[in-house]
């Protein structure tokens, strides 16, 4: 994708993007190909100089060849001061981060000293954006943080625009939206946001609450889909069959779909978790129950435990073992770790004594103390059992002979389907997968029982 292959905006404008993490970086190139002059501000001073040296600090496919693009053409440029991004510019876009704090709710501080940034520098009427993802209400509180910072005579007006990208696709997603959706009460200010995009793109025009609320509930549905599955994956291995047949028959169903219908070791990244906790805090907040956002936090959580609970049921106590994790990104495609199901496996497997080595094709994570190798092979080495906690295509590339010549045992637990059953068989190595019971799991006449289909039979 670049300037010439892409579709553009009806009416190009300056923009200011405040944030170059995955969303901000993808954005701020994606705008400048759609047509727009782009002025990214940074406040990391070690992202910023990478950026400003040509360099992109994330692993998201296509980004480099669009910021080069970009740069080249005088369309994207960096800065650490909001004062010589905004002044000129129509709209300001807050990227920045809305991690979650303890209780759930988000930590709105970023966003909040961005628009008061973005507002203490304007020099004629502005428009904020928020991509962030923030809770219903926040756009207006954010309005009321800027007006108080923007000069006299400056009108401010905060915009609602969530990102639905997904890492690793990031710029797919942008340039193939299901929808744009743009949220708000002041007619001109949402067209001029909805000018920022091609007129062919699906907009969806609503109010800010409804549209913080949609990005909640749409992560919130997506987190619940794979809890199910999850769920599913559980009752598979008691009932004796594999997860994998049933719920690909289940999401061939054209109402339901089998995508984010995965099962595996729960999700993870920078959102999923952080959405749904801050949507069961707003219900809860107002008062409005919300079992089933509790209940796919709950099975998330049983579905990281069940792992290493697995693995002791195998392979004994992981106390003094040795075991190779491949993977530490929250899945493939992307180098992030924020809240990954591997780094969170690497760490219960510390806590219990075991010694982990580790390696990912590209994801490092240094707070796991230094146990990353080089290859999958040197992680392999002296392994009692290998676990796949990342679905990278490239594992299911690997040599087994040799990785199996590695080990100490001949255990793979593969969380992520991406091991050829019979080419591990080949090789003497034991495969093991969630989701895939023992026919003999259960006694057929137990459940359900069977005085209960005499009663049926005889009625
Ligand atoms: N990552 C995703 O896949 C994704 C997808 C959709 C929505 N979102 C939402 O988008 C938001 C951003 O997510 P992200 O993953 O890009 O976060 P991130 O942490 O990767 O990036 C945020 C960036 O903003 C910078 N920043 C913070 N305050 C700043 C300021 N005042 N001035 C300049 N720079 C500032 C930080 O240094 C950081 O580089 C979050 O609310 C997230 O929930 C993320």
């Amino acid at each position: 994708m670049n300037r010439h292959s892409c579709p553009q905006a009806a009416h190009p404008r300056r923009v200011t993007v405040i944030g170059a993490g995955y969303v901000g970086l993808t954005a701020s190139v994606c705008f400048a190909a759609l047509g727009h002059r782009v002025t990214c501000v940074e406040h990391n001073p070690h992202q910023l100089r990478r950026l400003l040296a040509g360099e992109v600090p994330i692993h998201e496919p296509g980004v480099a060849e669009l910021l080069a693009d970009g740069v080249g053409g005088g369309r994207v440029g960096f800065t650490g001061d909001a004062g010589e991004a905004v002044p000129g510019s129509a709209v300001a876009v807050l990227c920045v981060g809305t991690p979650a704090r303890p209780d759930g709710h988000p930590d709105l501080r970023q966003i909040a000293s961005a628009a008061a940034e973005v507002a203490a520098a304007a020099t004629g009427d502005l428009v904020i954006v928020v991509k962030s993802t923030v809770p219903p209400g926040s756009c207006e509180a954010i309005e009321v943080i800027a007006a108080e910072s923007a000069p006299a005579g400056v009108r401010v007006t905060v915009v609602s625009n969530p990102e639905f990208l997904r890492e690793s696709q990031a710029v797919d997603d942008f340039f193939n939206p299901d929808r744009v959706v743009i949220g708000s009460e002041d007619g001109p200010a949402g067209d001029l946001v909805a000018s920022l995009y091609p007129a062919t793109w699906p907009l969806l025009r609503c109010d800010r609450r409804s549209s913080e609320l949609i990005k909640y509930a749409s992560n919130t549905f997506l987190a619940l889909k794979i809890s199910f599955a999850n769920e599913i994956s559980g009752l598979c291995e008691q009932a004796g069959v594999g997860a994998g047949s049933v719920l690909a028959g289940v999401g061939a169903d054209r109402r339901i779909g089998s995508s984010f219908l995965a099962h595996g070791p729960g999700f993870g990244g920078s959102c999923l978790g952080k959405d749904l906790t801050g949507l069961i805090a707003t219900a809860d907040a107002l008062g409005s129950p919300a079992p089933v956002a509790r209940a796919a936090a709950e099975v998330n959580r049983w579905a990281r435990g069940r792992v290493i609970d697995r693995l002791e049921a195998i392979a004994g106590p992981v106390t003094g073992q040795r075991i190779a994790l491949l993977g530490l990104a929250f899945k493939p495609g992307t180098d992030d770790v924020r809240d990954s199901p591997a780094v969170s496996i690497a760490e219960g497997l510390l806590a219990r004594g075991a010694h982990v080595s580790a390696f990912d094709p590209i994801a490092s994570e240094p707070k796991l103390g230094g146990i990353e190798c080089r290859d999958a092979y040197a992680a392999a080495r002296g392994a009692a059992a290998v676990i796949f906690a990342t679905g990278w295509p490239e594992f299911g590339l690997l040599d087994l002979a040799r990785l199996s010549g590695a080990m100490s045992g001949h255990l793979l637990f593969d969380l992520v389907g991406v091991v050829d059953a019979p080419a591990a068989a080949a090789v003497g190595l034991e495969l093991e997968t969630l989701g895939r019971g023992t026919p003999t799991s259960f006694h057929p006449v137990v459940v359900p029982p069977l005085e209960w289909c005499l009663d049926v039979a005889i009625a």
